[in-house]
């Protein structure tokens, strides 16, 4: 029986009848106040039908806490007084035990990057508990280890953030029935495991307390920053989403690949029909897709054909292996000016025009934000195939010849800030200098790119003309 009062010694409070657009602080204490906790900072949405000159919202995901430093959490922290909101698309934590550990073959090829880096430059952090989280005792466990750290707190004090779990705050690339690195004989129920993660996740970030099991599982919503912009929070993850279809390992494969993939869903029909109606009917100018994995197709059977090496980089569990899903927001994009799709997932920070339209118009404009820690497609690359930089460098240039693709980095760590107006969208990318030094917070201000109003394209900042 599960008592549903028992939060893990968390609190929350939903204070009601805060004015809109309205920074408050606030303090927790303990006995009569001899205990007091750091005062806390928040921002209020502005009403609906106000009018606001402009937002940031800085966007973050993937902290992997045994491969490196969340500094990128306190330089965001820095900037608070620029921002409006911090955007976590998911991976806040990892459910992965210590390599080495007892379990730790369950990420095998993590296990070879993170080795690889350690050999280098050690971390020297471990994860608690050491092996990798099944029960609701492991995952409130590894909240409380995540919640150590300082620049995470620091970024929680400072800032409203806006949260949505994608697949390791339970396991690595789940379903809504099951998950490959999920094994019932030993780790029991796949649900069991579900509800023990969502729940701890509930508890420790900041999001509204549900109650009962059911509802852990409801993540999809929408926030509304006066008329400028409506962002809408899809839930990829926990509602609906069918099996992953198998990596395709040779161009011939992609005939089956297509033919799985054709009938993939990635959400529930109940959330599909929610977005086609919010992408309609929405009073806000820019619609901000706010979404855990990437949207747009960043190789396809061409890319294949010219360089097999690209193969690699199909990536079954995005919206590229739910094309019956893909399809759907597509067409419910067809008639909706200035989308703009916030996505994180992939470790490695892109920026993507989405697809193409009859009239060549994009249907969005999609930016990918790198991860906080975990290892991109370099590390993978080099650490994890054993490909070297001359070899990265031709699929790079492979990839930037698909007509989605306007940029990536392959070794960057850290996190964009995307800024809205009347007439733009400006995406600000910035990448960590040493991830794996805790006394080096430097950053570097990466890639600026540019989507002008009524154009859905991405353009360097230096070309825009808005
Ligand atoms: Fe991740």
């Amino acid at each position: 029986m599960v008592d549903v009062n028992d939060v893990d010694y968390t609190v929350k409070v939903d204070v009601k009848q805060l004015e809109p657009a309205t920074v408050y602080y606030y303090q927790f204490s303990v006995a009569k106040g001899a205990v007091k906790t750091a005062v806390g900072r928040t921002k209020t949405l502005p009403a609906e039908d106000a009018a606001v000159d402009k937002i940031a919202i800085a966007s973050v995901s993937c902290a992997y806490y045994a491969y490196g430093e969340f500094t990128a959490y306190g330089k965001i922290a820095e900037k608070y007084e620029d921002l409006d909101i911090v955007l976590h698309l998911g991976d806040y934590i990892y459910e992965y035990g210590n390599v080495n550990g007892a379990d730790g073959t369950e990420s095998a090829l993590f296990s070879k990057v993170l080795l690889a880096q350690q050999s280098r430059a050690p971390v020297g952090k471990s994860m608690l508990p050491p092996t990798t989280c099944v029960s609701l005792e492991d995952y409130r466990q590894r909240y409380a280890l995540y919640h150590t750290d300082v620049n995470l707190v620091e970024l929680h004090r400072v800032l409203p953030w806006i949260v949505v779990p994608d697949d390791h705050e339970v396991v690595d690339n789940g379903y809504e029935d099951g998950a490959a690195a999920h094994d019932p004989a030993t780790q029991g129920p796949y649900q069991l495991r579900v509800n023990a993660g969502l729940r701890a996740w509930h508890e420790w970030v900041p999001n509204r307390q549900f109650r009962a099991p059911a509802a852990y599982q409801r993540f999809y919503r929408a926030f509304q920053f006066g008329t400028l912009a409506e962002l809408i929070m899809l839930d990829t993850r926990y509602d609906g989403r069918d099996k992953q279809a198998p990596q395709p390992t040779s161009a011939d494969d992609f005939v089956d690949y297509a033919k799985i993939t054709a009938t993939n869903k990635i959400m529930g029909d109940v959330q599909m029909a929610w977005i086609t109606d919010k992408l309609a009917t929405s009073t806000a100018q820019w619609k901000v897709i706010g979404n855990q994995v990437p949207f747009t197709d960043t190789v396809d059977i061409k890319t294949v054909a010219a360089n097999p090496l690209t193969i690699a980089l199909i990536n079954t569990d995005s919206w590229a292996g739910y094309k019956a899903s893909q399809q759907q927001l597509l067409a419910a994009m067809e008639n909706v000016q200035d989308v703009i799709i916030l996505t994180g997932d992939i470790h490695t920070p892109f920026a993507m025009q989405v697809f193409q339209k009859a009239n060549g118009q994009p249907y969005a404009a999609e930016y990918v934000t790198t991860s906080i820690t975990s290892p991109g497609i370099g590390e993978f690359a080099q650490d994890g195939l054993g490909i070297g930089p001359a070899i990265q460098n031709i699929i790079v240039d492979a990839v930037l010849a698909s007509p989605n693709v306007v940029n990536l980095e392959l070794f960057c760590h850290g996190y964009h800030i995307t800024t809205y107006t009347a007439t733009e969208v400006t995406a600000q990318y910035y990448c960590m200098d040493d991830i794996h030094d805790p006394t080096n917070a430097a950053e570097r201000e990466s890639w600026k790119y540019v989507t002008c109003s009524g154009t859905n394209t991405v353009v360097e900042a230096a070309d825009a003309a808005c």
